[in-house]
């Protein structure tokens, strides 16, 4: 993770070529590598909805991009085809330039978050922070244990380990997640509103814990959320979802400085940025059906 997290650094001093239609960039912060590419993807469920047409993306590595759109436009069905959990009916979707095959493999490892914690109720925090380690049969060992440990600091649960879920609070449970996630070292994290269900203070101090971990852990994200405030005080990139069929239909850069602290959230440039994102979201959701082939 060492590397990984020098490479974001490093990253962050140069020029990207993934310029979003009608948006303007003074400063690219990403390396130019790309960690997902989806292409041409429609997605077609067996009773017949069209979930998803034609989705274009490109998240390269470093990137911090959020998924925003109406409820149904196709967001947790292009994060699952990400993902690898879901076939895509048409297109394709690679992982560092390559297919499926290179996933899980060193510096090309992910990890889902998903909207519940779905932390196992009968097992105390540390066996639910374990659980990935012991389906890749390594747990146990000194190394595992550290990682444990350490992601659980990461995550502010020390202490916690012999807590059941049910002794947690809300917040306290996604951070168990996002720690039980941290445990596999991933490289490209994929969140699918995880914070969706908490109040408004405890979803911003888990935003500034993923958003420390992502600089200190190098991670690539791409975060599902309904929510414009969210996706602005987190991303790099705002990708914006119109519905009926689930298309992209705009990508701003939120083209700001990270850190990002509570001063960000009552900036001007902050409210200008909410103003455009909202703006887009407007736009998607009067878009109508697109007329059947
Ligand atoms: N397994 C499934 N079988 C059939 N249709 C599905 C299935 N999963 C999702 N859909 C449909 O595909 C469309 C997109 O669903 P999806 O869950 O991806 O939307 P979403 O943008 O994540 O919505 P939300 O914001 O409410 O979570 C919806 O019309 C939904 O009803
Ligand atoms: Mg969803």
């Amino acid at each position: 993770m060492q590397n990984a997290a020098t490479s974001l650094e490093r990253g962050r001093q140069t020029t990207s070529g993934n310029e979003p239609s009608g948006t303007r960039h003074r400063r690219a912060p990403m390396s130019s590598r790309p960690v997902v590419q989806v292409s041409g993807v429609d997605k077609v469920y067996g009773n017949g909805t069209v979930a998803l047409k034609g989705a274009e993306l490109t998240v390269k590595e470093g990137e911090f991009v959020s998924l925003l759109g109406p409820s149904g436009c196709g967001k947790s069905t292009l994060l699952r085809i990400i993902a690898g959990m879901g076939d895509a009916t048409r297109g394709s979707v690679k992982w560092w330039e390559q297919d499926h095959t290179v996933v899980g493999t060193e510096g090309r490892k992910l990890a889902f978050v998903f909207q519940n914690a779905t932390l196992m109720p009968w097992a105390r925090v540390y066996k639910n922070v374990q659980l990935p380690l012991d389906l890749e049969g390594v747990a146990g060992s000194q190394e595992s244990k550290a990682k444990i440990d350490e992601a659980l600091a990461m995550v502010g649960l020390q202490g916690f380990e012999k807590a059941f879920p049910r002794e947690l609070s809300g917040g306290m449970q996604m951070r168990a997640s996002i720690a039980r996630a941290m445990v596999t070292e991933p490289n490209l994290l994929l969140m699918d509103e995880p914070f969706g269900a908490l109040d408004e203070m405890t979803r911003n101090k888990l935003n500034d814990d993923v958003l420390r971990l992502w600089r200190a852990k190098g991670w690539t994200v791409v975060f599902v959320t309904h929510s414009v405030y969210e996706a602005v005080y987190l991303s790099n990139r705002v990708v914006v979802m119109a519905a009926r069929p689930g298309r992209i239909v705009d990508d701003v850069s939120v083209d700001q400085p990270y850190p990002r602290s509570s001063d960000f959230r009552v900036s001007t440039e902050f409210a200008g940025y909410c103003r455009r994102v909202s703006k887009a979201l407007e736009r998607a959701s009067q878009m109508g059906e697109e007329p059947a082939e």
